[in-house]
């Protein structure tokens, strides 16, 4: 399962200009700010690969990367920018509702979440949209590493109060995979979970 070698394809603005391709992929999404690309980074082993950057809102087009010749792993805007113009944010609602509704190739979504912070209303919503349509998904807590914020709790509680949301929300609780860029951990957890993915 391990990830010997990526190569950027192409950043695409329409999920009708993504690449025409049957190989299976795994996307990646989350709040602006969460980590998608140090978590790409980490399972990559790579510095910049995904370009990362302490500005949220820097990813704000679909990146496709391809995985050892056989499957993808796509880069998805963040949401939730605060700053992002309101254009700015219909057009992220449109295009990449548009991706998850009509990818055919599409096997998972790793949701992101940021465990060093209490639950967001814009995650679950985000979660309560994928489930509604659908939508495969894992939960990806990220920053686990993190030691609690200044009057914040810590990220175990954190995940505990957010698993009990979406319990009270759905059928069945999608698989959830704990991680850390800065520490590694859950890295080979979350490799192993992604091959299993494409072998479905
Ligand atoms: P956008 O592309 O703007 O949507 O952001 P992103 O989700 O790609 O986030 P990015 O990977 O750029 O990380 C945002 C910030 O969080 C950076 O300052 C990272 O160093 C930090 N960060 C990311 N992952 C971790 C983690 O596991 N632990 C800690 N402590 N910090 C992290
Ligand atoms: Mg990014």
């Amino acid at each position: 399962s391990q990830i010997k070698e990526v190569e950027f394809v192409k950043s695409s603005a329409k999920a009708r200009d993504c690449p025409k391709d049957d190989r299976p992929e795994i996307a990646i999404l989350g709040r602006s700010n969460v980590g998608k690309s140090s978590l790409i980074n980490c399972l990559v082993r790579k510095k910049e690969v995904a370009l990362t950057s302490k500005k949220p809102g820097k990813t704000q087009l679909i990146n496709h990367f391809l995985v050892n010749k056989s499957w993808y792993i796509v880069d998805l805007p963040g949401y939730g920018f605060a700053k992002a113009s309101d254009a700015a944010k219909t057009d992220w609602s449109a295009f990449t509702k548009g991706y998850f509704l009509n990818r055919d190739t599409l096997v998972c979504v790793l949701l992101l979440i940021d465990a060093s912070v209490p639950p967001q209303k814009i995650d679950l919503d985000c979660a309560n949209w994928l489930g509604r349509n659908n939508v495969p998904m894992t939960f990806v807590f990220t920053k686990c590493d993190k030691m609690k914020a200044a009057k914040g709790k810590r990220p175990d509680e954190n995940i505990k109060a957010f698993q009990q949301i979406i319990r009270e929300n759905f059928k069945v609780h999608p698989p959830w995979i704990l991680t850390s860029s800065v520490s590694g951990l859950g890295r080979d957890e979350l490799l192993l979970h992604m091959s299993q993915l494409r072998n479905y």
